[in-house]
C-alpha cells in the first residue's frame, strides 16, 4: 500500500484525478470503477476540467460503478445512476451505453448481482477502482461484517450508513434500507485500487484502515492485502496516522510521484 497525503481537499482530489487520466491515456480502452458520495464530487471536477482544458478523452472507456441503491429509479435524484448523469457521464464525452451501475430495480436482484460480476468479466476486469471510505469503515457498500472474500451481493445498511447519506434524501426515514455493493473479495480482485478520503471526520477510520489489523468489522482494512493500493488523504484525514512522515518522505522520494508532486 503506499499512501499519498496532500495539502487539502483539492490537492489530493486533483491527484486522483491525474492517476485516472494518466491511465486512460495509456490505455484508452480502460475499465474503470467508479464511487459516488460527497469525496468524489471533486474528483469528478478535476475529470471535467480534463475534459475541457486538456480534452481528456472517455470515447473508448467503460466503466462500472462500486453500488446502487435498491427500489431506486435511474431517475432518482437518490439514486447512484443519476449522481453519475450529474457529476460525471453528462459533462464528459462517454458513451452512456458503455458506463454499468447494478439495476437495484430488478425483479431478481440476485440474478442482478450474478450478471453484473458477468459483466465485470466479461470486459476483462476492472483495471482501476476508485473507492471512497465510509466514516465505519465500509467500501462500497460492504458493512460491518462482510466477509473478506464476498462478491456483489444486496446488503442491508447500518443505521450509521443511512445517517451518513440522510442528507441526500432530506432525512434518514427516506434513505433505501439496502443497496447492491460489489464485494469484498470483487474490489480486491481490481488491478489497481484508488482510495481518496479527505476531511478530519475521516482521520480515525483511515488510521484504522491503513494501520490497523485486518478484519471483516472494517471493510477498508482489506486493502492492505492487495498489491496495487494507493490511499490518498489530506492533511486533516492524515492526521491519526503513525507513519505519516514516513508516507510523506516515500512520496518526496519515489521516482514515481515525481511528477504527481
Ligand atoms: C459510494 C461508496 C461509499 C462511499 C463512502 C464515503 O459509491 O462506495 O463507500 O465512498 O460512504 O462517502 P462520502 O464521500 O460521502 O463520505
Amino acid at each position: 500500500m503506499e499512501v499519498v497525503i496532500r495539502p487539502d481537499e483539492e490537492t489530493a482530489a486533483r491527484v486522483v484525478g491525474r492517476i485516472i487520466a494518466k491511465e486512460l491515456r495509456a490505455n484508452p480502452h480502460l475499465v474503470l470503477g467508479l464511487a459516488t458520495g460527497r469525496t468524489m464530487e471533486a474528483v469528478y471536477r478535476w475529470l471535467v476540467r480534463m475534459r475541457r482544458k486538456e480534452r481528456l478523452d472517455f470515447s473508448l472507456c467503460r466503466t462500472f460503478n462500486l453500488d446502487e441503491y435498491v427500489g431506486l429509479a435511474p431517475d432518482d435524484p437518490g439514486s447512484y445512476r443519476y449522481y453519475m448523469n450529474k457529476h460525471l457521464f453528462k459533462q464528459v464525452n462517454i458513451d452512456v451505453r458503455n458506463t454499468h451501475l447494478p439495476d437495484g430495480q430488478a425483479r431478481d436482484l440476485e440474478a442482478e448481482c450474478e450478471q453484473y460480476e458477468q459483466r465485470i468479466q466479461r470486459f476483462g476486469g476492472i483495471a482501476l477502482q476508485l473507492l471512497g471510505i465510509g466514516q465505519a469503515g465500509h467500501i462500497g457498500f460492504n458493512e460491518p461484517l462482510s466477509a473478506l472474500r464476498s462478491r456483489t451481493r444486496v446488503k442491508m445498511l447500518t443505521p450509521a450508513t443511512i445517517q451518513q447519506n440522510a442528507a441526500f434524501f432530506g432525512g434518514p426515514g427516506r434513505v433505501p434500507r439496502r443497496a447492491i455493493t460489489m464485494g469484498v473479495g470483487t474490489i480486491l480482485d481490481c488491478r489497481r485500487l484508488l482510495l481518496l478520503a479527505t476531511g478530519p471526520e475521516k482521520a480515525d477510520i483511515v488510521a484504522k484502515a491503513v494501520e490497523g489489523p485486518i478484519t471483516a468489522m472494517i471493510s477498508a482494512t482489506s486493502l492492505q492485502l492487495h498489491p496495487r493500493c494507493t490511499v490518498v488523504v489530506d492533511e486533516a484525514a492524515a492526521g491519526q496516522l503513525q507513519g505519516a512522515d514516513y508516507y510523506r518522505w516515500i512520496f518526496a522520494n519515489e521516482p514515481e510521484w515525481e511528477e504527481f508532486r
